[in-house]
Protein backbone atom coordinates (compact mmCIF):
# COMPACT_ATOMS: atom_id res chain seq x y z
CA UNK A 1 0.00 0.00 0.00
CA UNK A 2 1.39 3.43 -1.10
CA UNK A 3 2.52 5.35 1.75
CA UNK A 4 3.41 9.37 2.68
CA UNK A 5 6.55 8.43 2.38
CA UNK A 6 7.58 6.30 -0.17
CA UNK A 7 9.26 8.68 -2.14
CA UNK A 8 11.84 9.48 0.42
CA UNK A 9 11.99 6.31 1.57
CA UNK A 10 13.25 5.11 -2.07
CA UNK A 11 15.73 7.88 -1.96
CA UNK A 12 16.85 6.28 1.30
CA UNK A 13 17.12 3.13 -0.37
CA UNK A 14 19.55 4.25 -3.43
CA UNK A 15 21.47 6.69 -1.00
CA UNK A 16 22.05 3.50 1.41
CA UNK A 17 23.34 1.87 -1.22
CA UNK A 18 26.04 4.50 -2.55
CA UNK A 19 27.12 4.16 0.75
CA UNK A 20 27.18 1.04 1.39
CA UNK A 21 29.42 0.75 -2.40
CA UNK A 22 31.80 3.30 -0.37
CA UNK A 23 32.31 0.69 2.56
CA UNK A 24 32.70 -2.41 0.96
CA UNK A 25 35.19 -0.72 -1.02
CA UNK A 26 37.09 0.37 1.99
CA UNK A 27 36.32 -3.35 3.67
CA UNK A 28 39.86 -5.30 4.38
CA UNK A 29 42.10 -2.09 2.84
CA UNK A 30 44.36 -0.44 4.27
CA UNK A 31 42.64 2.21 6.31
CA UNK A 32 43.07 5.15 8.22
CA UNK A 33 41.99 4.64 11.76
CA UNK A 34 42.30 6.82 14.59
CA UNK A 35 41.51 6.09 18.23
CA UNK A 36 38.17 8.41 19.11
CA UNK A 37 38.28 7.37 22.98
CA UNK A 38 39.70 3.97 24.58
CA UNK A 39 37.31 1.60 22.85
CA UNK A 40 35.93 3.83 19.84
CA UNK A 41 38.05 4.32 16.17
CA UNK A 42 36.89 5.92 13.24
CA UNK A 43 38.45 5.33 9.62
CA UNK A 44 38.70 7.64 6.82
CA UNK A 45 35.31 5.46 4.98
CA UNK A 46 33.54 7.03 7.78
CA UNK A 47 34.04 10.10 6.64
CA UNK A 48 33.89 9.63 3.43
CA UNK A 49 30.32 8.00 3.85
CA UNK A 50 28.86 10.53 5.83
CA UNK A 51 30.29 13.37 3.44
CA UNK A 52 28.59 11.65 0.56
CA UNK A 53 25.27 11.13 2.55
CA UNK A 54 25.33 14.54 3.59
CA UNK A 55 26.20 16.54 0.18
CA UNK A 56 23.08 13.99 -1.33
CA UNK A 57 20.64 14.97 0.62
CA UNK A 58 21.53 18.58 1.13
CA UNK A 59 21.01 18.79 -3.05
CA UNK A 60 17.62 16.95 -2.81
CA UNK A 61 16.38 18.36 0.26
CA UNK A 62 17.67 21.64 0.84
CA UNK A 63 15.31 22.60 3.56
CA UNK A 64 15.59 19.65 5.34
CA UNK A 65 18.36 19.01 8.46
CA UNK A 66 20.81 16.26 9.06
CA UNK A 67 21.90 15.02 12.36
CA UNK A 68 24.79 12.85 11.27
CA UNK A 69 27.07 10.86 13.81
CA UNK A 70 30.84 12.29 12.82
CA UNK A 71 29.92 15.90 12.07
CA UNK A 72 28.25 15.38 15.47
CA UNK A 73 25.91 18.44 14.43
CA UNK A 74 22.43 19.31 13.49
CA UNK A 75 23.11 20.49 10.17
CA UNK A 76 20.20 23.17 10.06
CA UNK A 77 18.18 21.54 12.77
CA UNK A 78 15.97 23.89 14.81
CA UNK A 79 14.57 23.03 18.18
CA UNK A 80 11.10 23.51 19.82
CA UNK A 81 10.60 24.42 23.27
CA UNK A 82 10.41 20.82 24.05
CA UNK A 83 13.85 20.01 22.39
CA UNK A 84 12.00 18.64 18.89
CA UNK A 85 13.23 19.08 16.16
CA UNK A 86 11.25 22.02 13.79
CA UNK A 87 12.09 20.11 10.33
CA UNK A 88 12.26 17.41 8.89
CA UNK A 89 15.60 15.54 9.87
CA UNK A 90 18.25 12.72 8.56
CA UNK A 91 19.46 11.09 10.68
CA UNK A 92 22.58 9.43 9.58
CA UNK A 93 25.12 6.85 11.06
CA UNK A 94 27.45 6.50 7.88
CA UNK A 95 29.16 3.12 9.28
CA UNK A 96 27.40 1.54 12.59
CA UNK A 97 29.57 -1.11 13.80
CA UNK A 98 33.65 0.53 13.10
CA UNK A 99 35.11 -1.32 15.28
CA UNK A 100 34.13 -4.36 13.32
CA UNK A 101 34.50 -3.58 10.15
CA UNK A 102 38.50 -1.77 10.75
CA UNK A 103 38.71 -5.10 12.39
CA UNK A 104 37.74 -6.86 8.78
CA UNK A 105 34.39 -8.34 11.08
CA UNK A 106 32.01 -8.50 8.27
CA UNK A 107 29.34 -7.26 10.50
CA UNK A 108 27.98 -3.61 10.03
CA UNK A 109 25.68 -0.93 7.82
CA UNK A 110 24.99 2.19 6.95
CA UNK A 111 21.57 3.44 8.77
CA UNK A 112 19.91 6.29 7.02
CA UNK A 113 16.69 7.68 9.15
CA UNK A 114 14.25 10.73 8.50
CA UNK A 115 12.50 12.39 11.35
CA UNK A 116 9.18 14.43 10.55
CA UNK A 117 7.10 16.09 13.71
CA UNK A 118 9.16 14.68 16.10
CA UNK A 119 9.08 10.77 15.11
CA UNK A 120 11.24 8.72 12.95
CA UNK A 121 8.83 8.04 9.55
CA UNK A 122 11.64 6.56 7.22
CA UNK A 123 14.36 4.32 8.13
CA UNK A 124 16.55 2.15 6.32
CA UNK A 125 19.69 -0.20 7.28
CA UNK A 126 22.20 -1.73 4.56
CA UNK A 127 24.75 -4.66 5.47
CA UNK A 128 26.45 -4.22 2.16
CA UNK A 129 28.49 -7.02 2.10
CA UNK A 130 25.55 -9.18 2.71
CA UNK A 131 23.13 -7.09 0.02
CA UNK A 132 20.96 -7.28 2.95
CA UNK A 133 18.25 -3.93 2.66
CA UNK A 134 16.31 -3.29 5.78
CA UNK A 135 13.65 -0.43 5.27
CA UNK A 136 10.70 0.83 6.65
CA UNK A 137 8.17 3.99 6.25
CA UNK A 138 5.92 4.98 9.54
CA UNK A 139 2.75 3.99 7.67
CA UNK A 140 4.24 0.98 5.96
CA UNK A 141 5.28 -2.83 6.38
CA UNK A 142 8.92 -3.51 7.26
CA UNK A 143 10.61 -5.16 4.58
CA UNK A 144 13.96 -7.26 3.88
CA UNK A 145 15.00 -6.51 0.16
CA UNK A 146 11.66 -5.47 -0.65
CA UNK A 147 9.66 -8.31 1.07
CA UNK A 148 7.69 -7.97 3.97
CA UNK A 149 8.68 -9.51 6.99
CA UNK A 150 8.09 -9.60 10.68
CA UNK A 151 9.44 -10.47 14.28
CA UNK A 152 9.85 -13.42 15.93
CA UNK A 153 6.72 -15.70 16.58
CA UNK A 154 8.64 -17.96 18.89
CA UNK A 155 6.19 -18.94 21.73
CA UNK A 156 9.16 -19.49 24.29
CA UNK A 157 11.60 -16.69 25.74
CA UNK A 158 13.69 -19.96 26.28
CA UNK A 159 13.92 -20.14 23.00
CA UNK A 160 15.25 -16.52 21.84
CA UNK A 161 18.75 -15.72 20.39
CA UNK A 162 18.67 -11.98 21.93
CA UNK A 163 21.53 -9.72 21.26
CA UNK A 164 22.02 -8.53 24.68
CA UNK A 165 24.55 -5.58 25.41
CA UNK A 166 24.22 -4.78 29.41
CA UNK A 167 26.77 -2.45 29.70
CA UNK A 168 28.42 -0.62 32.53
CA UNK A 169 29.69 -2.06 35.88
CA UNK A 170 28.00 -5.14 36.49
CA UNK A 171 27.01 -5.64 32.97
CA UNK A 172 28.17 -8.97 32.69
CA UNK A 173 26.77 -10.53 35.77
CA UNK A 174 23.57 -9.15 34.54
CA UNK A 175 23.56 -10.29 31.18
CA UNK A 176 24.19 -13.82 33.13
CA UNK A 177 20.94 -13.35 34.91
CA UNK A 178 18.97 -12.32 31.80
CA UNK A 179 20.58 -15.51 29.85
CA UNK A 180 19.01 -18.00 32.62
CA UNK A 181 15.82 -16.90 30.69
CA UNK A 182 16.89 -17.16 27.17
CA UNK A 183 18.67 -19.01 24.69
CA UNK A 184 21.72 -17.43 24.39
CA UNK A 185 23.05 -13.65 24.25
CA UNK A 186 25.15 -12.00 21.33
CA UNK A 187 26.91 -8.87 21.31
CA UNK A 188 27.34 -8.03 17.37
CA UNK A 189 29.10 -4.64 17.69
CA UNK A 190 26.85 -2.62 15.03
CA UNK A 191 23.76 -2.01 17.25
CA UNK A 192 21.74 -0.56 14.69
CA UNK A 193 22.09 -3.80 12.20
CA UNK A 194 21.25 -6.39 15.17
CA UNK A 195 18.49 -4.33 16.25
CA UNK A 196 17.35 -4.62 11.98
CA UNK A 197 17.67 -8.25 12.84
CA UNK A 198 14.98 -7.82 14.86
CA UNK A 199 12.74 -7.21 11.93
CA UNK A 200 12.88 -10.68 10.28
CA UNK A 201 13.25 -13.01 13.56
CA UNK A 202 16.85 -13.08 13.48
CA UNK A 203 17.40 -11.99 16.34
CA UNK A 204 14.13 -12.75 18.61
CA UNK A 205 14.74 -9.34 20.69
CA UNK A 206 17.41 -6.91 21.36
CA UNK A 207 18.40 -5.57 24.57
CA UNK A 208 21.13 -2.40 25.31
CA UNK A 209 21.03 -0.13 28.23
CA UNK A 210 23.28 2.69 26.70
CA UNK A 211 25.68 3.85 25.12
CA UNK A 212 23.22 4.72 22.06
CA UNK A 213 22.74 7.69 19.94
CA UNK A 214 20.05 8.66 17.53
CA UNK A 215 21.90 8.06 14.62
CA UNK A 216 22.70 4.46 15.78
CA UNK A 217 18.47 3.63 16.15
CA UNK A 218 16.67 6.07 14.13
CA UNK A 219 16.33 3.62 11.05
CA UNK A 220 16.13 0.01 12.90
CA UNK A 221 13.67 1.39 15.65
CA UNK A 222 10.89 2.35 13.26
CA UNK A 223 12.38 -0.56 11.28
CA UNK A 224 11.70 -3.12 13.93
CA UNK A 225 8.24 -1.08 15.27
CA UNK A 226 6.88 -1.64 12.11
CA UNK A 227 7.88 -5.62 11.80
CA UNK A 228 5.65 -5.64 14.60
CA UNK A 229 8.15 -6.49 17.95
CA UNK A 230 7.21 -3.67 20.44
CA UNK A 231 10.21 -0.96 21.32
CA UNK A 232 11.29 0.96 23.89
CA UNK A 233 13.65 2.26 26.28
CA UNK A 234 15.03 0.12 29.01
CA UNK A 235 11.99 1.87 31.38
CA UNK A 236 9.36 0.65 29.42
CA UNK A 237 9.06 4.65 28.01
CA UNK A 238 9.64 5.91 24.39
CA UNK A 239 12.35 5.02 23.10
CA UNK A 240 12.86 7.75 20.65
CA UNK A 241 13.94 11.00 22.73
CA UNK A 242 15.49 13.72 21.07
CA UNK A 243 16.18 15.78 24.52
CA UNK A 244 19.21 13.11 25.59
CA UNK A 245 22.08 14.05 25.06
CA UNK A 246 25.52 11.77 24.69
CA UNK A 247 25.23 8.15 24.39
CA UNK A 248 22.41 8.14 26.85
CA UNK A 249 19.89 5.86 25.16
CA UNK A 250 18.58 2.30 25.50
CA UNK A 251 16.57 -0.06 23.80
CA UNK A 252 14.32 -2.93 24.55
CA UNK A 253 12.59 -4.68 21.21
CA UNK A 254 10.75 -7.53 21.54
CA UNK A 255 7.73 -9.34 19.68
CA UNK A 256 4.58 -8.30 22.15
CA UNK A 257 3.96 -11.23 24.15
CA UNK A 258 7.45 -11.39 25.19
CA UNK A 259 8.85 -7.06 25.81
CA UNK A 260 7.12 -7.05 29.31
CA UNK A 261 9.13 -10.40 30.75
CA UNK A 262 12.14 -8.95 29.37
CA UNK A 263 12.32 -5.46 30.93
CA UNK A 264 10.80 -7.25 34.31
CA UNK A 265 14.00 -9.83 33.97
CA UNK A 266 16.30 -6.62 33.54
CA UNK A 267 14.71 -4.80 36.34
CA UNK A 268 15.19 -7.42 38.80
CA UNK A 269 18.90 -7.54 37.76
CA UNK A 270 18.42 -3.69 38.76
CA UNK A 271 19.32 -2.89 35.29
CA UNK A 272 20.14 0.89 34.65
CA UNK A 273 20.62 3.21 31.72
CA UNK A 274 24.58 3.68 31.27
CA UNK A 275 26.81 5.72 28.89
CA UNK A 276 29.79 3.56 28.35
CA UNK A 277 30.89 0.35 28.05
C1 LIG B 1 28.43 1.64 18.06
C2 LIG B 1 27.93 0.24 17.72
C3 LIG B 1 27.95 -0.63 18.96
C4 LIG B 1 27.13 -0.04 20.09
C5 LIG B 1 27.59 1.38 20.41
C6 LIG B 1 27.58 2.25 19.14
P1 LIG B 1 29.63 2.86 15.96
O1 LIG B 1 28.36 2.48 16.92
O2 LIG B 1 26.62 0.27 17.24
O3 LIG B 1 27.41 -1.90 18.68
O4 LIG B 1 27.28 -0.82 21.24
O5 LIG B 1 26.73 1.91 21.39
O6 LIG B 1 28.10 3.52 19.47
O7 LIG B 1 30.58 3.66 16.77
O8 LIG B 1 30.21 1.60 15.46
O9 LIG B 1 28.97 3.68 14.88
CA1 LIG C 1 26.77 3.78 15.61
CA1 LIG D 1 29.21 5.13 13.25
Amino acid sequence: MPTAHDADLAFAVALAARAGELLTAGYEQTLKVDRKSKRDVVTDVDYASEAMVIKAITERFPADAILAEESGREHGATRTARGRWRKRTWVIDPLDGTVNYANGIPFFCVSIGLVEDGVPVVGVVLDPLRGDCYAATAGGSATLNGVAVGASEKDQLGDFVVSLAIIGRGGIARERRVAHEIRIGRRMGSAALALAYVTSGRFDAFVQNGGLSLWDIAAAGLIAERAGATVTDLYGGPWWNTTRRGPRLSIVAAPPPHHGKLLALLRQARTTVETRR
